[in-house]
């Protein structure tokens, strides 16, 4: 991704998007009680388009706007898919660039409590899906491949570092030095099953860490969200991990990726960052 070409295309496309989003959904600006903008983490050129058509928007409607936290909108996608749901929760997000375990005691407060020392989850994805000949964004690819596979019969270190810290590098080498190893001869039941075995490696490790923070300080609610929350093996390794334990909020497949929605629904419900947020955290 060429961060220049993709805050032009972000310019270039949002008016056009903006009409469309108000005739799709029947509303007039003047129906809008308030904006809210992707703010951060990002990248700086498109964060600067999308809060400068936002600014202007807000001035020529006469409407307030809010800055949104990225990654809180991920975990307020869980309350668009389950309107009751309310804090405080034990939150995963697994997103192309994090890995964040984050505990939400209130309504636009987050604590980080653990994260990847290295590749996020869905970069890990994203990286092995190129090393086995799929597309990008590798994750869906990988996710579909990995259905037809069989994680034993090729099976990859599972990362395990102490604490609640991730580690997907050393896996990825792994996949590296077994494509390698099979060099010409590999099969496509190879990449299936390789596939299999990469997913459940990152799968377990997200939930193995999951587990231990719900161990160590019980809650009723638990959300896993973000872009990777879309994956088929999470989904329901998820659901068994936290059952009898905790109620277990997954949003629907098309709020897990990147949307606007689940920004408007954290300025809804957050429109305020508390005051003692850490911003060196990326929340
Ligand atoms: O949250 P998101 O849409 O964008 C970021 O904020 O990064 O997450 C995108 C990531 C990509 O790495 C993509 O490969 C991954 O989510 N992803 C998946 C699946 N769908 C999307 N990873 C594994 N299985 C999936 N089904
Ligand atoms: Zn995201």
């Amino acid at each position: 991704m060429v961060p220049e070409l993709a805050a032009r295309d972000h310019l270039e496309r949002l008016p056009a998007l903006l009409d469309l989003a108000l005739d799709k959904a029947g509303v007039k600006p003047a129906d809008l009680h308030q904006l809210a903008v992707t703010r951060g983490p990002g990248l700086v050129g498109c964060l600067l388009v999308g809060v400068g058509v936002g600014e202007g928007l807000s001035a020529a409607w006469d409407k307030p706007i809010t800055g949104v936290n990225h990654l809180w909108g991920h975990i307020y996608a869980a309350m668009l898919t389950r309107p009751d749901l309310e804090p405080p929760l034990l939150g995963l997000v697994v997103s192309g660039a994090h890995s964040d375990l984050v505990r939400m005691p209130a309504h636009g407060r987050f604590q980080v409590i653990g994260r990847t020392r290295d590749d996020a989850a869905g970069e890990a994805f994203d990286k092995a899906a190129r090393m086995l000949g799929l597309g990008f964004p590798g994750g869906p690819a990988l996710d579909r491949l990995a259905r037809k596979g069989d994680p034993t019969r090729q099976p990859l270190p599972r990362p395990s570092l102490p604490g609640l810290e991730y580690s997907f590098s050393g896996l990825k080498t792994a996949l590296l030095y077994r494509l390698r190893d099979l060099g010409e001869t590999v099969t496509d039941q190879d990449r299936a099953d390789l596939a299999a075995a990469f997913e459940q490696s990152v799968v377990e490790s997200l939930l193995e860490k999951l587990d231990h923070a719900l161990d160590q300080a019980p809650t009723e609610e638990v959300v896993v969200a973000g872009g990777v929350a879309a994956n088929t093996l999470l989904r329901r390794r998820a659901a068994e991990v936290v059952a009898g334990r905790a109620r277990l909020t997954m949003p629907s497949l098309e709020l897990c990726t990147d949307n606007a929605a689940m920004i408007a629904a954290a300025g809804h419900h957050a429109p305020r960052q508390a005051a003692d947020v850490d911003p060196s955290l990326g929340w």
